[in-house]
């Protein structure tokens, strides 16, 4: 069952009706200011950091899941009816409702009794600002008298504060009303340099500050007395719950529309600029001001979306492919790049999953997140490198997350995690060869923020190896440490108190667990380092990672294989975890793809072995589960991971951001056919038909869906924010379609389902575009991959550069400055 279809000339997915399974969101913003928006118009918005900097309040794991934030009513002020043109909160019954979320904007249509509206909702580039442009259209055959109501209720910036410290903050509360525009002071007089204001296009009938004279007593945001009245009552809120609601009355000839934009802002002050006259308390207004003035001129908000549609039009230029299939299209020109974006800007921190108080910038995630995501704003990637360089500790590790206003590291959701430092180097060496930018090897970078301790940032590489290094378990491997990539792999906690967080309790000393997964990483990290060395002409430190990792692989080859795939862990005593000896959870995945891509197992057959071991045990036709089988019983010395009920999350869930690992490992072995099999299996949009049993967006990838011990198998959760995103997007742009930047050009390497003779692809690599058409010859084979692939599979396989063959599969970088080369790959 659909819920609505994908408009892929419009780049949107079109929402038809409102009661979806789950909020189906989009986000808008994608610089300082950003926003959640759900197909009822429901979310909230907040200044780079979902904790610290909260314009709106937003009440989580509501009755409904969804109850608004960007309250927009209409009413017939002729009969007194009233409605929400996104459904909630009143859920009075609307004729036409779409919702139509695009790259950076929602559109939301809907009409009522021969009354018409369509809302854009969107952040303009480059503002710090949020606009609801609602067109109103009389259908009806005689005039109507209308109004409409825009409502906000402020967070009182620190959303953990907001949500806890009702004693000190329903007092604090503070607005100002001049001109028809609310400001939300709250703390302005005294320590914040920043406040939030909401007005409207058009001179208002009237306003309310405080949330319980809009409301009336005891009323809900469905039944606001205010707008059943058609009257607000000009209420100035002291403390309790500061609002913004501004009315607009509008007269409508038969036929006619008009245009009406609420606009939610933020506006810093530089500290000595902050009142108007310097010496009184009024708060200086005027760049609020000129920002508003700019929406009362109709037709602002079309420009807006004109260039908001043009900036995505360039981002994804850098990749765009027509291959036949729909899924795989729509995916890679569109929402996967999209999605890549959203994880880029926002890690794990605010989704309908995650609160936006309990995570910031993860240090692992972002630096995966950078994986998908480099092509398109290269020089945003090299910020976000040395903003979490900057983060790490001396001795290599890191914290496993920073708050993305401070820049600064916390430990607030744990420490220790062992796998953090390599995940550096995969960034880096992304953006290298993405750019070819070497200089960033040089940026002095502070350890910890500490000022003055900076070192180059190819000294962070090279204490990212040493720290694993240091920490080598008895079986050569290394320590887990808290958990490694499976943050529920707690081999160290033992946590046997009710409530206690595996992520944070204490490590019990004096164990051995070593993880075998952190082993494959560091093999496919410290080659990427040892490249990197090289580079930079450092041949010592790259014949030492070179030598570390030719180590790891031995260590792996000895202790590491279990017989028919790779184990995942030795636990704080020495015991195996994810081996055929186990009871539960005897294969595990991750340790499966990452040795592939970590080149281990390949030249000995043992990857070819393990991935038919996991299609054996692990996959599923909703994707391939995490491991089996599920933990049934708690197991105290694995932690976290068998506290999930079989099937959820880390206990063989089919968790999303593992699976693009296999595809990887099923292309590097040549098989097209079984990276399409999985891809298709979680791709969303492959998924759409089924959006009754999967439930979350069909535009997006979520981090897992429910495996087959799940009394729910198939049903997804944890949209949006996930791995997931970067991860498809490396292996079905690089792997599959085999179009791979490197340090000295991009190759084009395919490896094809059998059931594809063709596609063509454009692929922007450092200025140049690269237009590229692969074929296969009648009877040809499917595998444009490295020497020994093609030999043992037989095909031959042709690459033509602008007209001339060249050797391999890697194409020479052109002269700079060349706009255009022409790639053709025959597969004969
Ligand atoms: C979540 C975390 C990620 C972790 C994964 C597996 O997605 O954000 O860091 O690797 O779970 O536990
Ligand atoms: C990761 C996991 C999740 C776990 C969390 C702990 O995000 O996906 O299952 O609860 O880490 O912080």
């Amino acid at each position: 069952m659909r819920y609505g279809h994908f408009d892929d000339e419009r780049r949107e997915y079109v929402v038809t009706r409102p009661d979806t399974p789950l909020p189906w969101i989009n986000y808008l913003g994608s610089e300082d200011y950003f926003a959640l928006v759900s197909n009822t118009a429901g979310g909230y918005s907040f200044f780079r950091d979902a904790r610290l900097r909260r314009l709106i309040r937003y009440r989580y794991n509501n009755a409904p899941l969804d109850v608004g934030g960007r309250f927009l009513y209409v009413r017939d002020d002729d009969t007194g009816d009233y409605w929400n043109p996104g459904w909630q909160p009143t859920q009075r019954e609307l004729e036409d409702y779409t919702c139509r979320h695009g790259l950076g904007y929602t559109v939301i249509a809907a009409a009522r009794g021969g009354i018409r509206t369509e809302t854009t909702y969107l952040v303009p580039p480059g503002e710090t600002l949020e606009v609801w442009r609602t067109r109103v259209t009389n259908d009806r055959p005689i005039a109507a008298r209308l109004s409409l109501f825009g409502a906000v209720e402020f967070c009182l910036w620190d959303a953990q504060d907001d949500a806890t410290n009702f004693q000190r903050n329903l007092s604090t509360g503070e607005v100002r009303v001049e001109d028809g525009v609310v400001y939300h002071l709250t703390e302005y007089r005294e320590r914040r340099d920043h406040f939030a204001w909401f007005a409207c296009s058009v001179p208002v009938a009237g306003f309310d500050t405080s949330r319980e004279a809009f409301l009336g007593a005891y009323r809900g945001w469905d039944r606001p007395l205010a707008v059943e009245g058609g009257r607000l009552s000009g209420s100035i809120a002291h403390g309790w719950q500061p609002v913004g609601a501004l009315h607009a009355t509008l007269v409508l000839e038969p036929g006619e529309s008009r245009d009406v934009a609420f606009v939610l802002g933020y506006t810093e002050n530089p500290a000595d600029d902050k009142f108007d006259p310097t010496d009184s308390d009024r708060p200086n207004t005027a760049r609020a001001r000129a920002l508003i003035e700019r929406y009362r001129e109709p037709g602002q908000t079309d420009e807006d979306l004109a260039a908001l549609q043009a900036t995505w039009t360039d981002r994804l230029a850098g990749l765009q492919v027509t291959t036949g299939d729909p899924h795989v299209d729509r995916m890679v020109n569109i929402w996967n790049p999209y999605q890549c974006m959203v994880t880029f800007n926002l890690s794990r921190s605010a989704s309908m999953f995650e609160s936006g108080i309990g995570r910031g910038m993860g240090f692992r995630d972002s630096n995966q997140d950078l994986l998908g995501f480099v092509h398109m704003i290269p020089e945003r990637a090299r910020a976000r490198i040395l903003d979490i360089a900057a983060t790490q500790l001396p001795d290599g590790g890191a914290y496993h997350q920073y708050q993305p206003l401070t820049k600064r590291g916390n430990h607030d959701v744990g420490s220790g995690f062992n796998d953090d430092p390599a995940w550096l180097v995969l960034g880096v060496a992304a953006y290298l060869k993405e750019t070819g930018d070497r200089a960033i090897l040089d940026v002095p970078v502070p350890w910890d923020n500490e000022e003055g301790s900076q070192t180059p940032l190819h000294d962070h590489l090279r204490r990212c190896i040493d720290f694993t290094l240091g920490r080598l378990g008895p079986h050569g491997l290394p320590l887990i440490g808290r958990a490694d990539w499976n943050d529920c792999l707690n081999l160290n906690v033992f946590s046997d108190r009710p409530g206690e967080s595996f992520q944070t309790a204490p490590n019990r000393p004096g164990g051995v667990a070593e993880s075998v997964f952190i082993a494959g990483l560091f093999v496919l990290a410290a080659r990427e380092a040892s490249a990197i060395a090289r580079l930079r002409g450092d041949e010592t430190e790259a014949s030492r990672c070179a030598a570390a990792a030719t180590a790891m692989t031995g260590s792996i080859e000895a202790h590491g294989w279990d017989g028919a795939w790779y184990r995942r862990a030795y636990d704080h005593v020495g015991n195996l975890v994810g081996s055929a000896e186990n009871d539960e959870g005897q294969i595990f995945i991750e340790p499966q793809g990452m040795m592939a891509m970590a080149g281990v197992g390949l030249g000995d057959g043992r990857t070819r072995t393990a991935i038919a071991s996991v299609r054996e045990r692990l996959a599923t036709p909703h994707g391939i589960m995490l491991q089996q089988p599920a933990y049934a019983t708690y197991h105290l010395e694995l932690g976290e991971i068998s506290s999930y009920p079989p099937g959820y999350k880390e206990n063989a869930g089919v968790f999303c951001h593992t699976n693009p690992w296999l595809m990887i490992a099923e292309a590097i072995t040549g098989n097209g056919d079984g990276a399409l099999d999985y891809y298709l299996r979680i791709n969303p949009s492959a998924r759409e038909a089924i959006s009754d049993v999967h439930r979350c967006e069909p535009y997006v990838y979520a981090q897992m869906i429910a495996g087959r011990d799940a009394p729910t198998h198939g049903e997804a959760k944890n949209s949006w924010l996930t791995g997931t995103a970067a991860w498809n997007m490396v292996a079905i742009s690089q792997w599959i379609l085999g179009i791979r930047p490197e340090h000295d050009g991009l190759r084009v390497e395919p490896v094809l389902p059998e059931s594809w003779t063709s596609f063509r692809a454009t692929r922007r690599f450092r200025g140049t575009t690269y237009d590229i058409d692969v074929r296969r010859e009648p009877g040809g084979g499917t595998v444009g991959g490295s020497d020994d692939l093609v030999s043992e599979r037989g095909p031959r396989v042709e690459v033509v550069v602008d007209g001339r063959p060249i050797e391999g599969t890697r194409i020479p970088l052109p002269g700079s400055g060349t706009p255009l080369v022409r790639v053709e790959v025959r597969l004969a």
